[in-house]
């Protein structure tokens, strides 16, 4: 039941994505993440720079993924380096 309901706020959240594409504040992109990655986190798991590799590996499709290339894609560089900086291991 409880995956049920994290599934259908993932996809809630998938077709919110433009929206949140659209923003330039570190709260509101975070939204488009946090359904799927909310527990267990991605918060702390890489630093900045590993973080935005990863994002542009997944947009380039250098990484294999099921989802992630496709988001990662509805995101301007500027907005990457915003989520790298939320989600880095402090450094
Ligand atoms: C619909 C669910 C979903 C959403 C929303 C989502 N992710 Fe992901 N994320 C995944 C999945 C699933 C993977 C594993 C790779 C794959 O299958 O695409 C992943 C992998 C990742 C990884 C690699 C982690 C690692 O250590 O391998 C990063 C970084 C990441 N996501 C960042 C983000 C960011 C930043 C956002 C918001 C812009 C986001 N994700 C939104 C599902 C999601």
């Amino acid at each position: 039941m409880a995956m049920r309901v994290s599934l259908a706020l993932c996809l809630l959240l998938f077709s919110a994505g433009p929206a949140f594409a659209q923003a330039t504040d570190t709260a509101l992109l975070i939204g488009g993440c946090q359904g799927c990655h909310g527990i267990p986190s991605i918060k702390g798991t890489h630093n900045r720079d590993e973080f935005a590799a990863f994002m542009r590996a997944f947009s380039a499709n250098e990484r294999p993924g099921t989802i992630m290339g496709r988001i990662s894609r509805g995101y301007t560089p500027e907005q990457i380096a915003l989520l790298a900086t939320h989600y880095a291991r402090p450094q």
